[in-house]
């Protein structure tokens, strides 16, 4: 008999199933996504999202107490995929905060209480991954891995990198060299991950660590957002804005989208609540594009991509993509944390877009900027990527798609110290990224220095720099 929990093909014409247990990021049969599923009738679910309430005040000690304590695990029934709660890695992630913003939607001009900000940024690494690391090192552990990777415009390295210290797990980070802001750097480094510069982008870095984690004899734990189980940890951040509002779902959810991992697991978690009949009304998404990373836009809103039940045009993406190899693009975007131009969870965000009722738009740099300042001076700041939510909100507001008296929860998806340099430029027009590419540097000689590798984009130097160290 099938487990209760169990990983299956998003691809309505495949639909293959595989065991929990197994390591997979994709689908053997036809290379799709995968989903976790479960079979609810077999596990026991609370009537109400209120049974869930009484574990808010949990001390954070004990078995029990450890998983109370998180923002992710206190809704435990709503992600039943690991064996015992022993399995569980946390550290009191998720504990973070839905705040009414009047102050900054007088600024947008919305009414009173009709704006609320879910700030992520104030998870234990100062971003929503956490939420996802949490879920994927609980299978990590799970299916007894030693060594965990990922490529990162920052946060998912940092999340990766205090995630597998905590779980005495080897973790491995790939990142674009020069690519990602000072603060997370400092964060993968000081968690003592093995930290690979790789001359590239994101999405260079994505292709690699896919490759290498992909051939079982290199050992490699994918920790990526294509790795399904990061969804359902990042399912948590919709029971939580819930939570806050009543369980009284918003009009509008907004979010910046990159990897579009997070707005995926949204969709997620509020189809599942649909069929578990656990909220009547689910509210409409918008994803928010930077425009020098613009791939869901274009295909969404120009090229009217949609999911039609699965069997959406994949030639459409085929030929945008073909374009941008064409001519050699590269995202670029100050919005470092979204700057992706090839979106691997592409098709999870087209079902998620349906089952919401969802848009998609784009904001440039120069909005991204304003309404990160905005978000500091009548909120309490986030970091650029995060801000693009909020520029999306203003000019859904312009188009009369959002109305100033709906309800509208922005997801702040990473901490306003993630990215200082973006802030004192804003205010100062001081590039300290320029001035610290121009300052002497000094051998490090800390007893856990742990300094980045430089690496060219090719698999025998990465394979070569991963085993000398
Ligand atoms: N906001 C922040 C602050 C992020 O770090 C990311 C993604 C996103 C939004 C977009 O989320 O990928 O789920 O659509 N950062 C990844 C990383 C890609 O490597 O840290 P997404």
């Amino acid at each position: 008999m099938k487990d209760a929990a169990f990983q299956q093909c998003i691809h309505p014409d495949c639909a293959a199933t595989y065991a929990v247990q197994d390591i997979k990021v994709a689908c053997d049969k036809c290379g799709g996504l995968l989903d976790i599923r479960y079979d609810w009738n077999r596990l026991p679910v609370p009537k109400s999202l209120s049974f869930f309430e009484h574990r808010w005040n949990t001390k954070g000690t004990g078995t029990q107490g450890r998983l109370d304590f998180s923002g992710v695990w206190r809704f435990r029934e709503l992600l039943p995929f690991y064996r015992t709660e022993d399995d569980v890695i946390t550290i009191g992630e998720g504990r973070t905060s839905l705040q009414q913003a009047d102050l900054l939607a007088r600024q947008m001009g919305m009414k009173a209480a009709s704006l609320l900000l879910q700030y992520e940024g104030l998870n234990p690494s100062g971003s929503f991954k956490d939420n996802g690391m949490t879920a994927a090192f609980t299978h990590a552990r799970m299916v007894g891995a030693k060594k965990v990777a990922c490529a990162s415009t920052g946060n998912t390295s940092a999340s990766l990198a205090m995630f597998a210290s905590l779980a005495e797990l080897r973790g491995v980070v790939f990142i674009g060299s020069g690519k990602i802001s000072i603060g997370k750097l400092s964060q993968a480094l000081d968690y003592g991950a093995l930290t690979l510069q790789i001359q590239g982008d994101f999405d260079d870095c994505l292709r690699r660590v896919r490759q290498i984690s992909q051939d079982p004899k290199n050992g490699l734990y994918l920790m990526n957002s294509v790795n399904p189980f990061r969804l359902e940890g990042q399912k948590s951040i919709m029971y939580r804005v819930l939570e806050a509002l009543d369980w009284e779902p918003p009009d509008w959810v907004i979010v910046p989208g990159g990897n579009l991992g997070n707005c995926s697991a949204f969709g997620k978690a509020f189809a599942e609540l649909k069929e578990l009949g656990l909220v009547k009304k689910v509210p409409r998404l918008a994803i928010i594009n930077a425009s020098g990373a613009n791939t869901l836009n274009e295909l969404v809103t120009r090229r009217k991509l949609s999911w039609q039940g699965g069997r959406f045009d994949k030639t459409v993406v085929q030929k945008l993509y073909a374009a941008m190899d064409e001519s050699n693009y590269v995202a670029q975007t100050i919005a470092s944390a979204i700057e992706i131009g090839r979106p691997v969870n592409l098709p999870k965000a087209l079902r998620a877009l349906d089952s919401m009722n969802g848009v998609v738009r784009e904001v440039s740099d120069e909005e991204i900027l304003e309404h990160r300042a905005m978000v500091a001076r009548w909120g309490f700041g986030c970091e650029p990527a995060s801000a693009a939510g909020i520029a999306g909100l203003r000019r859904l507001l312009d188009e009369k798609v959002v109305s100033p008296s709906d309800r509208v929860v922005c997801i702040l998806t990473g901490h306003e110290l993630k990215d200082p340099n973006a802030t004192v430029k804003y205010h100062t027009g001081i590039d300290l990224k320029a001035a610290q590419e121009l300052a002497p540097r000094t051998p490090p000689h800390g007893k856990l220095s742990n300094q980045p590798v430089p690496v060219e984009d090719d698999l025998n130097a990465i394979l070569a720099a991963m085993e000398r160290t």
